[in-house]
C-alpha cells in the first residue's frame, strides 16, 4: 500500500502526444511567422517611444515571454492572435533593471541590452546563463557594448552597462567580433542604431532573422546597409520613430515540415516560404532524393521512395542551420546507408541521440559527430524531448515509426511551433495531445512502454 501511497505522490500531470506511425501525409501546411525574428523585432521596439506594430508573430510560450518581460519594464503591449501593439513610451529609468525569473525563462531576451542601453544611458539584467544545448556565453554582447563606449561590468549574476560620455549616447566604432553570433549581432545592431557616428560590424552573423531586424529598424528611421552580409556597417541617427512589420517567414519550422514530408515519403507543399532562407536544406534534401519545386512562395516536395544518406554539417548562415540538425538526424535513421551529422555550433546538442537509438536507431556518436547507419523501421515507444529542436525530431521520427509513439517535454515543443500537432493532422497525420497521469522520473522501477500505455487515457484531440 505505501508504494501505491509513494507513486501516487510522485504522479504529476505532464502533456504528451500520441502519434500514430507510418501514416502517409498529403496537402498544404501553413509556415507561421519566425520565433527567431518576433523575439527581437519585440526587443528593438525598445529602441524608439512610438508605437510599433507587429504582424505574423506566432503565438508560442517564448513570445509570452518577451511580452510579459516588455510589460515588466514599462512597456504597453497588447496582443490580437498573430498581431502585437508595442508602445514604450513610458519607459522608465527604473525600466532599466529586468526581472530575474524572466530573463532566465527566456535567454534570448539578454538581446534587450542594446536597445535599453541606447535608449536609457544604462540597464541592469541577470546573467542569461546556459542551457541543456550549451553554456550560450555573452562575451561578444559584452566586448560590442564596451566598444561602443559603455563601462559594463558583472555584479552578483546581474551585467550592470552604462554609457560612460557625459551625453549619455553610445559611439559609433568599428568592431570585428571573434566569432559568428546571431545574438550579438543584434545586440550591437540595435544599440548602434542610436550611436554618436557610424559603426562597422565585421564577422557579423548573416542570419535571415538579422536582414528582417535591419529592415524594421531602417522602416523607423534608422541607417544600416550590409545585413546578411559579414560587414554591416550602421549609421547612428538621433531618434526612431514607430512602424508597421510583419514578421518573416520561420525558416526552421518549414524545414521541420519538409523534413516530416521526406521521412513519411509524403508529397506535401508549404507556404509561405523565402527558398534562399532555406538554400543549405533544399540542397541537402534534393541530395538525398526528394524532388523539390518552387513557385510564388510556395515549396512542394516529392520525396522518392528510397532515399539515400547525406552528411550533415551545421555552420552559420548560409550553411546548414544548427536548429535543424535533431530533425534532419532522424531522417538519415529511415534511409539507405551511413551519414555523417557533424554539430559545429553548439557544444551539447546531440541529447535526441539517445531516444532515437531506444527506437532502434542504429548511431554511433563521437564527441559531436555522428555517424547514422540508416535503412531500419524506428519502432514506436515512449520519447521525450530534452529541448526545443529535439523533442521536434521526436515528433518526426514517431511519423515513421512502426506502432504508435508517446512523445513527452512538450514544455520545450510549445516554445517554438505554432499549432504543430493541428498542422500535422491537417495534412493525414494522426496526434492525440493528451494531459494525464504519468510518473515523474523517480527511483521507482521504470515502467515498460506496455505498462506505460494504460496509464494514458485520451483526453482532447490536439
Ligand atoms: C540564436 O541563438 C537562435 N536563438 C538559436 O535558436 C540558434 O540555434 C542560434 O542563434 C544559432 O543559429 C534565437 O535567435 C532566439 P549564437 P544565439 O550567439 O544568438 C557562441 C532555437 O532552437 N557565442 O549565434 O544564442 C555560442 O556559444 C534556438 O530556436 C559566443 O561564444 O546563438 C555558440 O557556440 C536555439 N559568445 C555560437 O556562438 C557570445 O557572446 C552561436 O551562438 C555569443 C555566442
Amino acid at each position: 500500500m505505501q508504494r501505491m501511497e509513494a507513486l501516487k505522490k510522485e504522479i504529476s500531470l505532464l502533456p504528451f502526444l500520441k502519434v500514430e506511425g507510418k501514416r502517409k501525409l498529403s496537402g498544404h501546411m501553413r509556415v507561421s511567422g519566425a520565433k527567431n525574428s518576433a523575439l527581437v523585432l519585440m526587443a528593438a521596439s525598445l529602441l524608439t517611444n512610438e508605437v510599433v506594430y507587429l504582424r505574423n508573430v506566432p503565438q508560442l510560450t517564448d513570445i509570452d515571454v518577451m511580452s510579459r518581460l516588455l510589460r515588466a519594464i514599462g512597456s504597453k503591449l497588447s496582443q490580437d492572435s498573430n498581431t502585437l501593439t508595442l508602445n514604450t513610451s513610458e519607459l522608465k529609468l527604473s525600466s532599466s533593471h529586468l526581472p530575474y525569473e524572466l530573463v532566465h525563462a527566456l535567454r534570448a531576451s539578454f538581446v534587450c541590452i542594446g536597445p535599453l542601453l541606447a535608449r536609457l544611458g544604462e540597464v541592469k539584467i541577470p546573467l542569461p546563463g546556459g542551457c541543456k544545448i550549451g553554456t550560450r556565453p555573452i562575451d561578444e554582447h559584452i566586448q560590442g557594448l564596451r566598444a561602443l563606449g559603455a563601462r559594463v561590468q558583472i555584479e552578483n549574476d546581474y551585467v550592470v552597462a552604462k554609457v560612460i560620455s557625459p551625453q549619455q549616447r553610445l559611439t559609433g566604432v568599428r568592431i570585428k567580433f571573434n566569432c559568428k553570433s546571431v545574438g550579438a549581432t543584434e545586440t550591437i545592431l540595435m544599440a548602434a542604431t542610436l550611436a554618436q557616428g557610424t559603426t562597422i560590424l565585421e564577422n557579423a552573423a548573416q542570419e535571415p532573422e538579422i536582414q528582417d531586424l535591419a529592415t524594421m529598424l531602417n522602416k523607423m528611421g534608422a541607417k544600416i546597409q550590409g545585413a546578411g552580409t559579414s560587414q554591416i556597417t550602421i549609421e547612428g541617427v538621433d531618434r526612431l520613430k514607430g512602424c508597421m512589420h510583419s514578421v518573416i517567414p520561420d525558416r526552421i519550422e518549414a524545414g521541420t515540415f519538409l523534413i516530416a514530408s521526406a521521412i513519411t515519403r509524403s508529397t506535401l507543399t508549404i507556404s509561405p516560404v523565402i527558398p534562399e532562407h532555406l538554400e543549405s536544406v533544399i540542397s541537402k534534401l534534393q541530395k538525398c532524393g526528394c524532388l523539390i519545386e518552387y513557385s510564388d512562395n510556395t515549396l512542394s516536395i516529392i520525396p522518392r521512395e528510397s532515399l539515400q544518406a547525406v552528411d550533415i554539417t551545421t555552420s552559420p548562415f548560409p550553411g546548414f542551420p544548427t536548429d535543424l540538425q535533431a530533425p534532419f538526424m532522424a531522417l538519415m535513421t529511415t534511409v539507405k546507408g551511413t551519414s555523417k551529422i557533424e554539430e559545429t555550433v553548439f557544444e551539447n546538442r546531440m541529447q535526441h541521440v539517445g531516444e532515437l537509438q531506444r527506437m532502434g536507431a542504429k548511431i554511433l556518436l563521437e564527441g559531436n559527430t555522428a555517424f547514422v547507419v540508416g535503412g531500419n523501421i524506428l519502432k514506436a515507444t515512449s520519447i521525450t524531448g530534452g529541448d526545443l529542436r529535439s523533442c521536434a525530431a521526436m515528433v518526426i521520427a514517431s511519423l515513421a515509426a512502426n506502432g504508435t509513439s508517446i512523445v513527452q517535454g512538450l514544455e520545450h515543443l510549445d516554445r517554438g511551433y505554432e499549432d504543430l500537432s493541428p498542422k500535422l493532422n491537417g495534412v493525414g497525420a494522426s496526434i492525440t495531445r493528451s494531459h494525464s497521469q504519468v510518473q515523474k522520473t523517480s527511483n521507482l522501477t521504470t515502467k515498460t512502454y506496455e505498462d506505460t500505455q494504460n496509464l494514458y487515457s485520451d483526453t482532447e484531440v490536439a
